[in-house]
């Protein structure tokens, strides 16, 4: 049989995960994995945290603690947020695995001997004081593009963009603060330009990734790849396996997907079948990565490139990713506390409703939304009113009809209609599951329940017992039908509640180990079925306020401030006599502002990205007006100007009525 190997990309084993995580990385391929493990398939289910890297580094060495520490705290939760969440990986291993730096050095120097890897010095930054190298996250600066004063050695927290610590202006050792000095180093890199043709043909045949991911990354491919740095001077990582580079790791993003084959290795050894997961990357099998949308140029690009480079291993089947996850409309973001993670999300609430939310709100490729009166409609009109209102009537009506017994029935031509429903609806969400599309297999289930509704709304059960029980019977016997197959084909999508119709029904055998094909099996006349128990209890609208403060995580407002304090600032209104572009500094405007009796004062403000010289040209506008000077890109800032932050825009601030400048606000 086909191996099929299916993958979650690996979280940093230095933070909880949120919904957003959930929705793209681990719930899809957790429904993917549920079904295909009932279609009989030879499947395995893999992860791990990912435990190296400058953030996991940097923050030990700020805590004083080894970085160990940290990820030895974070990945137990991880690893129990998940389950409790019902992922149901196979595996769960971690690279800080002694397995996995064998798997990461070997596969380093099969690349080496390949001539896939070679060697160049350049300079990177070094503190003279803490006399060491400062990779990435380790540099912070002014950011040459936006000029904000925080931008990291990786990246712009302010733009976005990505950045090398060397481009960073004024950089600084984020440890002590020391400026670095640029010293040649040794490094080795990763020919990426050497597979630019079989990545692209790679791409344009692969049937199973969807367009999303191939887009994205054949416009990578055809602007040119370059090669890839994927070594660095720091401790924490795999040591580069070659001599003269002592002190030098491997690049995170070079070992961390590896991760994917070592914990496969870790768990066939733990089944002491050592060589099983050859089975799987070295074979026919089938490879299936779930990722998100931001680690796309990782999985579609260097990975396979790599695993190319090796000539050992099987090149990705499909990589699948989801577009971003928004609260309440708005992006999600840990540093403003705006995400619900998923340990709170379980503090107050069961697993499945929120695995059918975020499986129902929209398909993988397009973007979606979650929102807390969405969540509550979708929970009490679809999973109370659709789905559980279906299973508890039928049971109900069995319990007090029939004595709690699957009934004798002759089948009426209604009745055989509903059950060939049930069998077109086994297939079809099979064959949508399969396509690796979710939300659709959802869809149609809810579909089949809610043609059940309507089936026993027609046919009153209640109305038949009186005048005609044996067309009572009919309906039960049917209706119960419909619900075994749809608590046996919610498994893979709300396993919890699956498992509870399961047991109503009185089935001994849990679903998940039932195969498939028994979704639409009927539960014989004469079974007993035991108690029916309400599967969702409708949220009220008296309860609502409670739901939504459990949820939303409102943000604290921070310290407060005394009176005396806030007069201490100078807020005043200044109109703008003169406004240009800063040369090498995309996001900055140079200012001048009039503050009337204080005089005309030079100013660089950041908003470049949201208005023209020309707009900003004589306008009033508040401006912080006593703040210690400072230089940006050579230019005096004398006062800053206050604008509103929107989602996407910045909106500077202006008196509603006429005033002069350099009129106070208080
Ligand atoms: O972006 C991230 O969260 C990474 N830790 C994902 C790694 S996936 C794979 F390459 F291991
Ligand atoms: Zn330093």
């Amino acid at each position: 049989m086909e191996p099929i190997v299916v993958t979650s990309a690996l979280p940093y084993s230095n933070d909880r995960l949120h919904l957003g995580h959930l929705r793209s990385t681990y719930l899809p391929p957790d429904v993917f994995v549920r079904y295909l493990r009932r279609a009989g398939r030879d499947v395995i289910f893999i992860c791990a945290t990912d435990e190296h890297g400058t953030p996991i580094a940097l923050r030990a060495e700020k805590e004083k603690v080894n970085p160990k520490d940290i990820t030895d705290r974070y990945h137990p939760m991880i690893k129990d947020e998940l389950t409790r969440m019902g992922c149901s990986f196979d595996f769960f291993s971690r690279t800080t695995a002694p397995i996995h730096y064998e798997l990461t050095q070997e596969i380093f120097r099969k690349l080496l001997s390949n001539g896939f890897i070679y060697e160049q010095t350049l300079e990177q930054l070094r503190c003279p004081k803490c006399d060491k190298f400062l990779p990435d996250r380790y540099v912070e600066g002014l950011c040459p593009y936006c000029g904000y004063d925080g931008a990291r050695g990786d990246s712009c927290d302010s733009c976005g963009r990505y950045l090398r610590p060397v481009d960073l202006k004024d950089p600084k050792c984020a440890i002590c603060g020391t400026k670095p000095v640029p010293t040649p180093t040794k490094h080795w890199f990763f020919k990426l330009t050497a597979f630019q043709d079989r990545l692209k043909s790679w791409l344009e045949s692969n049937e199973r990734t969807p367009d999303n991911v191939k887009n994205y990354a054949l416009g990578w491919v055809n602007e040119g790849l370059k090669d890839w740095c994927i070594t660095r001077d720091m401790t924490w990582g795999v040591p580069v396996p070659v001599e003269g580079a002592e002190g030098k790791v491997i690049y995170v993003w070079f070992d961390a997907p590896i991760g994917y084959i070592s914990s496969t290795k870790g768990y066939f050894q733990s089944r002491g079948d050592p060589d099983g997961w050859r089975r799987y990357w070295q074979g026919d099998g089938k490879i299936f990565h779930f990722i998100g949308k931001d680690i796309i140029y990782h999985h579609a690009i260097f990975w396979p490139a790599l695993l190319m480079g090796t000539g050992e291993y099987s090149i990705p089947t499909a990589v699948v990713a989801s577009e971003y996850l928004t609260l309440e409309g708005k992006k999600m973001s840990k540093s403003r506390g705006w995400y619900i993670s998923i340990d709170g999300y379980l503090k107050g609430f069961e697993p499945d409703p929120m695995r059918y939310y975020l499986v129902s709100v929209a398909p993988l490729e397009r973007d979606a939304d979650f929102s807390v009166d969405e969540f509550i409609k979708r929970y009490n009109d679809e999973l109370a009113d659709v789905l559980g209102n279906f299973v508890h009537r039928t049971l109900t009506f069995l319990e007090k009809f029939f004595g709690s017994t699957v009934p004798e029935a002759k089948l009426s031509e209604q009745d055989q209609r509903m059950l060939a429903a049930v069998a077109a609806a086994q297939t079809e969400v099979a064959s949508l599951i399969e396509s690796l599309k979710f939300r659709e297999g959802m869809v149609a289930i809810m579909g089949l329940a809610r043609e059940g509704n309507k089936y026993l709304n027609d046919s009153a059960p209640w109305a038949a017992m009186k005048t005609d029980p044996p067309k009572a019977a009919a309906t039960l016997y049917t209706s119960v039908q419909v619900v075994k197959a749809l608590g046996s084909m919610l498994s893979p999508y709300m396993p919890f509640t699956a498992e509870k119709i399961c047991q109503m029904l009185g089935i001994a055998q849990p679903v998940h180990s039932q195969p498939w094909s028994a979704s639409s099996e009927p539960l014989p006349a004469g079974s007993r079925i035991g108690k029916p128990v309400p599967l969702f209890k409708k949220i009220l609208p008296a309860d609502v306020p409670k739901v939504k403060a459990d949820l939303i995580p409102f943000k604290d407002i921070g310290a407060r401030i005394k009176m005396d304090d806030f007069k201490k600032a100078k807020i005043a209104v200044g109109e703008v006599v003169k406004a240009e572009k800063i040369k090498g500094a995309r996001d900055l405007l140079h200012l001048e502002v009039d503050l009337g009796e204080y005089g005309v004062k030079s100013c660089v403000a950041g908003v470049a990205k949201y208005y023209s010289p020309e707009e900003l040209l004589k306008k009033r506008i508040a401006v912080l007006a006593n703040i210690e000077p400072s230089v940006l890109f050579g230019v005096k800032s004398e006062v800053m100007i206050l604008a509103a932050e929107g989602e996407d825009n910045v909106s500077v601030l202006v008196p509603d009525k006429a005033v002069q400048p350099g009129s106070g606000v208080r």
